[in-house]
């Protein structure tokens, strides 16, 4: 298929490497910062572009990535879904309840094929962690997430200040760059979170000796789920060169799981008195990405890792999140201001 990719950064550098091995040509990329869009596109010969805009009018193309930050998701990937453009759109689905219920709207209308990139949805563990709870509603779930943010980008370097991940208006800074992924997860063997806790620190792990600026190196967050099952996340921005640690385990009334959600992920656990063991060969976003050029080829936007609506109830609870840090209370999930860039 024919990719055009907006934002030249680190992510649309990684996918650029997967599209290559699937055998997908990528035909133009853009990004404001011109040198990023030239580093990215021309050793593959592709075009150029400062804006989405004219690339969308004049770019044949036959899927659109969405690779820039959070708060400009949503007017390219709803002008690419309104004209009938399968959408790859990079988490979290927007920085504002209102720019993800625009995006949930456009692709609803559409009936086009866009997938959110999620990427632990696709892991054979996570689906067959469902299959061992088959069915039965986990009671306790708990995600340790600790690591760095995305290597390219520098996040610590001085030449970041200023960065869209700087600013926690424009970012969400680690509740939304890491923990979403595990909000995401929980939600997929949960299911619907109905209100949330959360606490946040700064300069004890990343942040140590820095300024932060507004900015939180350690997350904890607690999800109470609508049936009455609770989750922890914990999430810290470690210091650079510290081993990271990607796990989420799950207890049920007859299951007792752990994952690994790493580079090579693994679950081990119980099940019903049965061992379970499991693990995955395929990258996680290899794997993303295969089912959505599968679900573009098809035209069935429900065959997608993570749809926009999947994605939208995973924004709304994160942003319940950063409320309740701000608050210090609970918040129910729905409510929250949706604060951020856009209108909410
Ligand atoms: N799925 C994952 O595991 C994962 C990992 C890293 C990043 N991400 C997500 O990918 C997105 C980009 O992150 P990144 O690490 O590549 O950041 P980055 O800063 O390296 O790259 C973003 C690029 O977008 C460009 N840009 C800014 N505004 C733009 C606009 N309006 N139109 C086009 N381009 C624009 C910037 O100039 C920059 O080159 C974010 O939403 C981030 O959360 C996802």
């Amino acid at each position: 298929m024919r990719v055009a990719i907006v934002g030249a950064g680190a992510i649309a550098r990684t996918h650029l490497e997967h599209l290559g091995a699937l055998g997908h040509e990528v035909v133009a990329a853009c990004d404001p910062l011109p040198e990023r869009a030239r580093a990215l596109a021309a050793p593959i010969g592709a075009e150029v572009h400062a804006d989405w805009r004219p690339m969308l009018e004049t770019v044949r193309m036959d899927a659109l990535f969405v690779c820039s930050p959070p708060a400009t998701h949503a007017a390219p990937a709803c002008a690419a879904l309104e004209r009938g453009i399968p959408v790859y759109l990079e988490k979290p689905l927007a920085r504002s309840l209102h720019d993800g219920r625009e995006i949930v709207a456009a692709w609803e209308a559409s009936g086009c094929v866009c997938a959110i990139g999620y990427q632990w949805r696709s892991l054979d563990v996570v689906a067959a962690a469902r299959e061992a709870l088959a069915g039965s509603a986990p009671g306790l779930l708990v995600s340790r997430s600790f690591g760095g943010t995305e290597p390219a980008r520098g996040d610590l370097s001085a030449a970041a200040a200023g960065s869209w991940f700087s600013d926690p208006r424009q970012s969400g800074g680690i509740l939304f760059e890491l923990g979403s992924h595990d909000i995401d997860v929980q939600r997929a063997l949960a299911g619907e979170v109905a209100a949330v806790q959360a606490t946040a620190g700064a300069g004890r792990l990343a942040l140590a000796g820095r300024d932060p600026a507004g900015r939180h190196d350690a997350v904890s967050a607690t999800l109470r789920f609508r049936d009455g099952g609770i989750g922890a996340i914990h999430v810290g921005w470690s210091a650079e060169g510290s081993p990271s640690v990607y796990t989420l385990d799950v207890l049920a009334s007859e299951a007792t799981l752990a994952l690994d959600l790493g580079k090579a992920p693994t679950l081990r656990g119980r099940a019903k008195g049965r061992t379970i063991v499991a693990a995955d060969t395929l990258d996680a976003r290899l794997h993303t990405h295969e089912r959505f050029f599968a679900a573009a080829g098809r035209g069935d936007a429900a065959a997608v890792v993570c749809t926009p609506r999947d994605a939208l109830g995973t924004l709304a609870v994160a942003l319940a999140c950063e409320s309740a840090i701000a608050t210090g209370g609970e918040v129910e999930v729905g409510t929250a201001p949706g604060r951020g860039l856009s209108p909410g």
